[in-house]
């Protein structure tokens, strides 16, 4: 059992100050099992903690995974150029929890963003160590030919890295449309792949991530909080590149 005052845990999944936690408390809209509670000191165990603030429901949760479907046109920063922040897309509970974003994409990139408060979370799926494979789905502006998608499976040389970079695996979906695994996370680092095969991205979108998959019924701009089987699918998946 861990217990915990309201107030403070109130605070602690992103519902303010522990001065604003308790007037919202005080002001009547905070309720457990749909008991309304005033007292900001009462305690809870938070280990299966179901409560409502303003009659939305909550679970309490020590750390936040979520998963975002990321539209085109949305930044992934906190202080966005040149359009809005994906922290947009999200309850601002869970922006004051300070999650952060698992491995960016790009502004006009789609799909799969993972965000947490968790550090530990974020260090290792974002860091290219454990080499995790990332899955795309991409259009190109030109033809691919079976000798670009050779070169890319093969390595290929970009700008600033050391050694070539390879794609740990790559698949035709069409005369201009490729799923492309990587392992690493550098920077635009499918477009830049694409690139050294002298071709241009049109459309990039991220499917999946470890074993972790978009699902098809979360819809762009659309989030979900990240369940047990999902961070177990994430970390079942086959080691690839190695
Ligand atoms: N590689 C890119 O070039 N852009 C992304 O958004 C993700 C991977």
């Amino acid at each position: 059992m861990r217990a915990m005052k309201a107030e403070r845990m109130l605070q602690s999944q992103g519902f303010g100050s522990r001065k604003e936690c308790r007037a919202l408390i005080r002001a009547g809209v905070f309720a457990v099992d749909g008991v309304v509670v005033e007292d900001p000191f009462a305690e809870f165990d938070t280990g299966a903690l179901a409560f409502s603030v303003e009659g939305v429901e909550w679970r309490y949760r020590e750390k936040a995974y979520v998963m975002l479907h990321k539209p085109g046109g949305y930044e992934c920063s906190r202080k966005p150029q040149f359009h809005p922040s994906i922290f947009a897309l999200l309850p601002q509970e869970l922006s004051q929890r300070d999650v952060q974003c698992v491995g960016r994409l790009d502004q006009d990139s789609t799909g799969l963003l993972l965000l947490s408060d968790d550090g530990q979370f974020i260090h290792v799926w974002s860091s290219g160590r454990k080499a995790i494979p990332k899955v795309y789905e991409l259009t190109t502006s030109d033809p691919v030919s079976d000798d670009a998608i050779a070169a890319l499976v093969a390595g290929v040389s970009l700008h600033d890295e050391p050694a070539p970079v390879r794609a740990a695996a790559c698949e035709r979906l069409g005369e201009r449309a490729l799923r492309l695994t990587v392992t690493e996370g550098k920077y635009h680092q499918v477009k830049r792949m694409i690139g050294a095969v002298h071709n241009r991205v049109e459309t990039l979108h991220r499917s999946a991530v470890g074993g972790l998959a978009l699902p098809a019924d979360l819809a762009p701009g659309a989030w979900r909080w990240l369940d047990e089987a999902d961070l177990a699918r994430l970390r079942a998946f086959e080691p690839l590149g190695a």
